[in-house]
């Protein structure tokens, strides 16, 4: 996956601004704070450079995290599309950049940041964008944790901010969230154990008040993953020579993780199942680890079983299985 032309462009323009040694000094600082236990409500990002920093190494990869949770969760509410959409803990917008990319019927953005240097770069590259919803969004400068009922929006998205509050604010917004959400609420996180728990615990909140699960769970019930395991996936982007600077890496991509949930109020289609690792291809068969409305299972498919070979040969890890009979599969 690649960012959008515009957003690549205008990040260029912003990041030229700061020297690269100042970016990767900054950039290091950042990494090594995500990788630390810290404080919830500490903020991660600490100045002007900081900010900077996270533009050149972070920004792709949450854009690719969340384009991924956003093109999964469209195939399940496909009849349905947001013309609207409240993106929190925004930083510079990367949420909506994928949005904007998943459907074009977005009309109207709003963001909600805390961080005045965040909306300052946000508006900035927005104002390159080729969409019009991004160059016209409106942005309140707020604090989650004294966020007021927001207006109600198709769209509501919260990407790697649940995990820079505590416990109690996190439940209370995502119970705000869903209330302000008119269709999607989607939430994504880091593909870490922490992670996870936070989205597992955010999804079992919102079956509570009622949501239906759109992807990435092809159901509605307990999530089945045991104890010290984590429901995650990988998204790979290509790194630009900048992005390479920053990080002082060599190769040309790189592999998001992440995990996330799309619940919705809209009619949700259900895949079969999900693909939960790297599908193996081996001669003659391919073993997938799926979960399904039965819980994990690992499925052997092989050369003889046709058609549900020929797709299963096909899949990738976070990828939903066609149902039986849809246009993805025809029955055997
Ligand atoms: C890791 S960044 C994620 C930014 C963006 N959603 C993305 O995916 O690239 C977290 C953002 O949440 C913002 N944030 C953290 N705590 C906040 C709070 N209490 N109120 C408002 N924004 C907050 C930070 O300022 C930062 O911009």
């Amino acid at each position: 996956m690649q960012l959008p032309p515009d957003l690549r462009g205008a990040l260029e323009d912003v990041l030229r601004e700061t020297r690269a040694s100042q970016l990767k000094t900054n950039a290091a600082d950042i990494s090594r704070r995500y990788r630390t236990p810290r404080q919830p409500n500490l903020p991660l990002l600490r100045s002007a450079e900081d900010v900077a920093a996270y533009l050149a190494v972070r920004l792709p990869a949450t854009y690719a995290a969340v384009r991924h949770a956003l093109r999964e969760t469209l195939a399940a509410v496909a009849d349905d599309w947001p013309t609207t959409q409240l993106d929190v803990g925004a930083g510079p917008g990367t949420a909506a950049w994928a949005a904007a990319a998943t459907w074009s019927s977005l009309g109207a953005i709003t963001f909600v940041e805390r961080d005045p240097e965040m909306i300052s770069l946000g508006r900035r590259l927005a104002a390159g964008a080729s969409a019009g919803p991004l160059r016209k969004a409106r942005w309140l400068c707020e604090d989650l944790r004294r966020l007021p009922p927001p207006a109600p929006h198709d769209l509501v998205t919260a990407a790697y901010v649940l995990g820079e509050l505590d416990v109690a604010v996190q439940d209370r917004l995502v119970a705000q969230l869903w209330q302000a959400s008119r269709g999607l609420l989607v939430l994504v996180e880091p593909g870490t154990s922490g992670g996870f728990a936070r989205i597992r615990r955010a999804r079992a909140q919102l079956l509570g008040l009622g949501a239906q699960v759109a992807a990435p769970c092809p159901h509605d019930v307990e999530c089945p993953m045991a104890d010290g395991d984590w429901c995650h996936f990988a998204q790979r982007l290509e790194r630009s020579r900048l992005h390479r600077r920053s990080k002082g890496a060599e190769l040309g991509h790189e592999d998001e993780k992440f995990s996330y949930v799309a619940a919705s109020r809209w009619p949700v289609r259900r895949p079969e199942g999900r693909v939960l690792r790297h599908p193996q291809v081996r001669q003659g068969h391919v073993r997938l680890e799926v979960c399904g409305p039965d819980g994990l299972r690992s499925e052997v498919v092989a050369r003889s079983d046709g058609r549900r070979y020929r797709m299963a040969k096909d899949l990738a890890w976070g990828e939903a299985m066609p149902a039986p009979g849809s246009e993805g599969e025809e029955p055997s």
